[in-house]
């Protein structure tokens, strides 16, 4: 550091400078060109170099420093970011659901030829075109993420914002700073002005192993991929963010002064692939609506194998010009379309049925299935909601089932798979019959008709209220009391983080734990003495549960459900 500290003050901008742009290089070809220019070692080395000088210098730190994509404090709470152009949304379209699998395009694309046959006419009317001449399209996939404007001056990224409500959204520069693909500078001529929307995604891949991480430290898990991308964004603190792979992609453009942006708008998007941004790589040129509609088609058979979610594809005017001339109704452009594909329907096997007992006695069954892929995830098991909705569909172990996942909620048993040779195949099967006894504890199952309120969505309708089975041995049945300890040292209720999953089944397995109030009477000595436990985390759990005596009420009563 000393020799540093005598370094001219021009020799350390020289250098900061060349590390900067050294670095910047490096990681665009890293994270957007997948082309490594050089290893680890050699980025790490260059970046330690750099914060050294910067830690001497803070006054010639620049904006497009790596080392300022982490590392600032956290915002005290999100600020409004208002939108110079507005963001609008997309109108949808739908496959027609009255259509059957075999019906003619025109017909199960009835949404899509119905758009573009009002784009032919729009553009007859406005320019020299007949109202017959095909019209180009590029079709995008419909990243299922979080919108979010860009703002470049000078080439340099100055400021981000999500979209909102179109026209003013919030502002989290901090945490898009630290996304990775997001270029701090832009390579070669730069608009003086520029605002570049597009989406945050949240690698599918990456999320899974996330969730599952989350799940074995006890933490909340997040519902899907959009969420956990939104949630990341509009964390206060970007070193949190910093840690997520999150990943940008570009898709259109906001406003562009100084700079002239090809007028058809695939060729845009190359602009911005050449100035540093992610592209898709499955946007597609389309001449004509049968090419929109087999790319459309190529594109949903690709969706399953693809590296983040998508829910749909954007089919929009390719000339910006013609954009222009087509202009907007009310919120959405006339130029620019949403295909929302269907829900992804497939069949597996019902291996088995099993019945599972809640904390609060409740036994619930639920379907083993043969694994499949579904929208993108793997599925094994699904909830069977209550006895009736196995019931009312005869479900019987060895059955096909359909398994659905529909946009973001998790994957369900729909029903069996009915034709000839299966209904034969089902009827030699026994059917399935709720046990009478618990099978944790063998007390006798007791059945409860609990109406609760009317249905409000169709899926509750379908799902039924039902008659909710009880398994009564509230203080005895060993699943009940694991899941009560599971509750009682979660975060929100006495929040004891050493006490996880297989250590609450070590001291219910043991006899350590017969009821909740047992958890008190656990020692030091006694938690020391289980697998895998070292007297350094015995003690702190041996704290955090003296700590846990002197809980708020409303702690206390969560702990007891
Ligand atoms: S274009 C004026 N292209 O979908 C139209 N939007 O309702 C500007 N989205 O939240 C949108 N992928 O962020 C466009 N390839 C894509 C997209 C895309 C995802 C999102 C967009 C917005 C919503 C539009």
């Amino acid at each position: 550091m000393d020799d540093l500290r005598s370094l001219p003050p021009l020799q350390a901008v020289a250098r900061i400078h060349r590390l900067v742009s050294q670095l910047n290089t490096w990681s665009r070809a890293y994270h957007i060109d997948d082309a490594p220019v050089v290893d680890d070692a050699t980025y790490d080395a260059a970046y330690r170099d750099l914060e050294a000088l910067e830690a001497v210098f803070p006054q010639l730190v620049r904006p497009d420093s790596p080392t300022r994509r982490v590392g600032e404090g956290p915002v005290a709470s999100l600020t409004p970011f208002v939108h110079e152009v507005p963001m609008l949304s997309l109108a949808n379209a739908f496959i027609d659901p009255k259509a059957a699998d075999d019906a003619p395009r025109e017909v199960r694309h009835a949404d899509l030829f119905e758009f573009d046959k009002t784009v032919r006419k729009g553009l007859a009317a406005d320019v020299q075109r007949g109202a017959e001449e095909p019209v180009r399209y590029a079709v995008e996939p419909k990243l299922d993420g979080l919108a979010m404007e860009l703002v470049y001056v000078d080439g340099v990224l100055t400021a981000a914002g999500t979209r909102g409500d179109g026209e003013v959204g919030e502002d989290v520069t901090h945490t898009v700073r630290t996304i990775r693909n997001v270029p701090r500078t832009l390579r070669g001529d730069a608009p003086r002005r520029l605002t570049v929307r597009g989406e945050v995604v949240f690698p599918t891949a990456d999320f899974e192993v996330m969730n599952l991480d989350r799940a074995a430290r006890r933490l909340k898990t997040f519902e899907n991929p959009r969420n956990a991308a939104a949630g990341t964004v509009r964390q206060l603190d970007p070193n949190a963010a910093a840690e997520r792979p999150l990943a940008f992609y570009a898709h259109s453009v906001g406003l562009c002064e100084g700079y002239d942006l090809p007028s058809m708008h695939l060729d845009a998007l190359a602009q911005f692939a050449a100035w540093g941004f992610a592209v898709n790589p499955h946007n597609r040129r389309c001449d004509g609506l049968e090419a929109v509609l087999d790319a459309i088609e190529a594109l949903g058979a690709l969706r399953p194998t693809l590296p983040w979610e998508i829910d749909g594809a954007v089919v929009k005017v390719e000339d910006r010009t013609f954009q222009d001339l087509l202009g907007f109704v009310t919120r959405a452009p006339r130029w620019a379309i949403a295909f929302k594909y269907p829900a992804t329907l497939v069949t597996t096997v019902l291996e088995a049925i099993d019945v599972q007992v809640g904390r609060s006695g409740v036994v619930t069954p639920v379907a083993r299935l043969r694994p499949v892929r579904v929208g993108g995830v793997t599925v094994t098991n699904a909830t069977l909601h209550n006895a009736a909705f196995v019931a009312e569909r005869d479900l019987r172990p060895g059955d096909v089932v359909w398994v659905k996942r529909a946009g973001d909620v998790i994957p369900r048993v729909e029903n069996r798979l009915r034709s000839a040779e299966e209904d034969a195949a089902h009827a030699a099967r026994p059917p399935w019959t709720f046990p009478d006894v618990c099978p944790v504890c063998g007390t006798a199952i007791e059945a409860l008709q609990v109406i609760t309120r009317a249905a409000t969505t169709r899926r509750e309708a379908e799902i039924g209220d039902g008659e909710k089975r009880i398994c009564p041995n509230r203080f005895g049945c060993i699943d009940q009391l694991r899941g009560a300890l599971a509750l009682a040292v979660s975060r929100s209720a006495f929040d004891i983080e050493g006490i996880g999953e297989t250590l609450i089944d070590q001291l219910v397995d043991r006899g350590l734990v017969r009821r909740l109030s047992d958890l008190f009477r656990l020692d030091v000595r006694t938690l020391a003495a289980l697998d895998r436990m070292g007297d350094k985390s015995a003690a702190k759990i041996g704290d955090q549960i003296d700590k846990a005596r002197d809980a708020t009420l409303a702690r206390g009563l969560v702990a007891l459900g």
